[in-house]
């Protein structure tokens, strides 16, 4: 049974969920971006009698897991088994029900990966090629470009990455930086010879093109958008493994010491997850053409999910491909980015101990917030709001008013449902239309709007026992009573089905307060689900009001972590060494006039000034694009390091620099005169 003509020709269903990196706690973040709304589908799914296979776990492998146990001064496996389980509990308790929660440290998996890359080896499907990596000489390991820090080549920043530059936007090869560090010990990297096998995707450019850009047509637009931008930028080979002694082994020859990549070995971690769950039949899910696959994930893992994985997939041969890959965008927190290392994140286990049984609170407004479409922000104001206002006086008001009132008017007993009356017909009709309304919005990954829905029907409860005021007609009209009741508790059967996809504890609550057995998805808009004469227990709130001082605690919380984090950046930054006054008088600063100032086009964070320096009117180009607005800034004194270097930067010639100063949090501000001055003033 399914709402969607596309659905129609699956049998069964293999759902995926990222599988986290078990090298830290689970925050709302992952909460709203994959797991809520992957349990919503799949609960549903169940509920509409489909065969579904629900797959979790964590990601064990790769560099950071590394990293953290070598600072910890333990090994990678006792990193990773805290965090599996600290995870995995985390999900229990939030409803997630996977069909197996598993992990890429098992056995299982580390079978399934080397057999994988075992059979593109053999076939010939990946190249094998050795180069020069940079290799920190004193912690004895090859460095991923990200842990390798320098100068930039463009805009001179001290700290960019061996993949980026973080204040110019440049992207860049770890062999760009001057005067490079690697990030582990310090140490000067050397450059060192390494052979590595690669998965040469340019070679499926034309499969991606079909497959994707033509025949998927109906992937949500941020998701087709990145892809189509990735196979028109032209595809490069990728290596498949590193050089590491945490991982999977590479199975070949010759090649000890070197782990499958991370981003190798995890994806394949949904197919050893299967079969451990199912060993005599995994394959139907993977391998049948009438499986449908779906991979939830977030925005950051589109590339890996939509081309790597598939074109793995593709030359091994046997498996199917994903259906669709629902990727969501990032959930901010009060107006800034989630970041585990600066804890600015609201921790499942944390939430859990502040708001005890508040499971599907959290759900519901990470669900109503989901980043669907764009980034989205939560925000504690905005998580009280959506309690009070939606959970508390709409769903539950509506069925404790039903409850309450069968119980006060029909002794507990489901009252008998009379002659219906035009405005009952309608709202009968109506209510009818849900499940296929909601069915229809969640088969299409619009879990918000399902969500609104389900809503909705809770305000159409409301609206008709306001109208028809029952506590008024059982003075009068006890039959009248009666229908308005019986219909009532009707809608608060259908509720209970409804929501259950979504608030999965509350349901099981009101099941129970209704004496009820869940039924079928399709079921769910019927007018006889409670039969006349059944008895339900009495009422009892299935939301409570959330207060203010409730929610300042939470936001006290964060304003200390900001404070926190301020102290320690500013603490951990540390002094450079001593220099002679001579080489401070190199530098000429003067103070200088913007006189012009525009965005550089296809930029996020540069400025063209036009600068009076008292010298002459220059070019400067600078990244300040994120504090300041062009034209809040023309006539702002500033200082100006006049003879550094000119420097092309995205095809504009600089001439000097502007001084900032920085924030601990990364704002950056001008440092100006506090008086006006003549252009062309030394600064000494
Ligand atoms: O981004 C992440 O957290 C990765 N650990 C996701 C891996 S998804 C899959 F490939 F396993
Ligand atoms: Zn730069």
């Amino acid at each position: 049974m399914k709402y969607t003509e596309n659905d129609k020709r699956f049998n069964r269903y293999c759902v995926t969920t990222a599988l986290p990196y078990a090298n830290g706690p689970v925050h709302i973040g992952h909460l709203a971006g994959v797991y809520v709304p992957a349990d919503i589908y799949v609960r549903y799914l169940r509920q509409m009698g489909e065969d579904v296979l629900f797959i979790g776990g964590s990601d064990e492998h790769g560099v950071p897991i590394t990293i953290k146990a070598r600072k910890e001064g333990v090994n990678p496996q006792q990193i990773v088994d805290r965090y599996h389980s600290i995870i995995k509990d985390s999900f229990e308790q939030f409803g997630i029900s996977f069909d197996i929660y598993s992990r890429t440290s098992s056995e299982i998996h580390s079978k399934t990966a080397s057999e994988f890359f075992r059979k593109l080896y053999e076939n010939s499907k990946l190249v094998e090629k050795t180069t020069q990596q940079y290799y920190d000489p004193q912690e004895k390991v090859f460095l991923a470009d990200r842990y390798i820090m320098g100068t930039c080549p463009h805009c001179g920043n001290e700290k960019a990455y061996g993949d980026q530059c973080e204040a110019c936007g440049t992207s860049l090869s770890a062999t760009d930086l001057i005067n490079p560090k690697s990030t582990i010990s310090g140490a000067e990297p050397v450059l060192k010879e390494t052979k590595h096998w690669y998965l040469p995707l340019g070679d499926y450019e034309d499969f991606l093109k079909q497959w994707i850009l033509e025949g998927h047509k109906e992937w949500k637009p941020n998701v087709y958008g990145q892809c189509k931008s990735w196979i028109e930028q032209g595809l490069q080979e990728r290596a498949v493994t590193r050089d590491l002694d945490w991982g999977v082994q590479v199975p070949v020859e010759g090649a000890e010491g070197k782990v499958l990549y991370v981003w190798f070995d995890a994806p394949i971690g949904y197919i050893s997850n299967t079969k451990e769950l199912k060993p005599d039949d995994w394959e139907k899910w993977w391998k049948e053409t009438d499986t449908k696959l779906v991979h939830f994930i977030g925005k950051d893992n589109i590339v890996f999910h939509c081309i790597i994985f598939p074109v793995m997939l593709k030359a091994e041969g046997s498996y199917i491909l994903p259906e669709n890959v629902p990727a969501n965008e990032f959930l901010n927190l009060e107006g800034d980015k989630i970041s585990t290392s600066r804890n600015w994140a609201v921790w499942l286990h944390e939430y859990l101990r502040d708001f005890p049984d508040k499971q599907d609170v959290l759900r519901y407004v990470l669900c109503a917030n989901a980043p669907e479409t764009k980034d989205n922000d939560f925000t504690w104001k905005d998580f009280q709001t959506h309690n009070n206002s939606e959970l508390v006086a709409i769903l539950g008001n509506f069925v404790n008013r039903t409850i309450v009132l069968t119980h006060k008017y029909f002794g507990g007993q489901v009252p008998n449902i009379g002659i219906l009356n035009d405005s009952d017909r309608q709202m009968v009709e109506q209510m009818s239309q849900y499940p296929q309304k909601i069915g229809r919005s969640i088969e299409q990954y619009r879990f918000r709007e399902a969500l609104s829905e389900m809503m909705n029907l809770a305000r159409l409860g409301n609206k008709y026992l306001t109208e028809n005021e029952p506590w008024k007609t059982i003075k009068t009209d006890k039959e009248r009573t009666a229908t308005v009741l019986n219909l009532s508790l009707q809608i608060c059967a259908a509720l209970a089905v409804m929501m259950e996809p979504f608030l999965p504890f509350t349901a099981k609550k009101l099941y129970r307060m209704l004496n009820f057995a869940p039924v079928a998805w399709y079921e769910s808009g019927r007018t006889d689900l409670l039969g006349e004469g059944h008895a339900v227990n009495p009422a009892q709130l299935l939301f409570e009001l959330i207060d203010d001082k409730q929610i300042e605690q939470q936001t006290e919380k964060l304003q200390q972590t900001k404070k926190t984090n301020s102290i320690d950046s500013a603490e951990t930054e540390p002094q450079k060494e001593s220099i002679k006054y001579e080489q401070f008088a190199q530098m000429d600063i003067r103070v200088g006039t913007i006189v012009e100032a525009e965005k550089v086009a296809k930029t996020k964070k540069l400025l063209k000034l036009t600068v009076d320096t008292g010298i002459d009117k220059r070019t400067i180009v600078s990244g300040i694009a994120e504090y300041y607005k062009p034209e809040e800034i023309t006539g702002r004194q500033v200082s100006v390091l006049v003879n550094l270097e000119p420097k092309n930067l995205k095809g504009i010639e600089s001439r000097g620099m502007i001084l900032m100063a920085e924030n601990p949090d990364g704002t950056l501000s001008f440092v100006s005169p506090d008086k006006s001055l003549k252009n062309g003033s030394k600064i000494s």
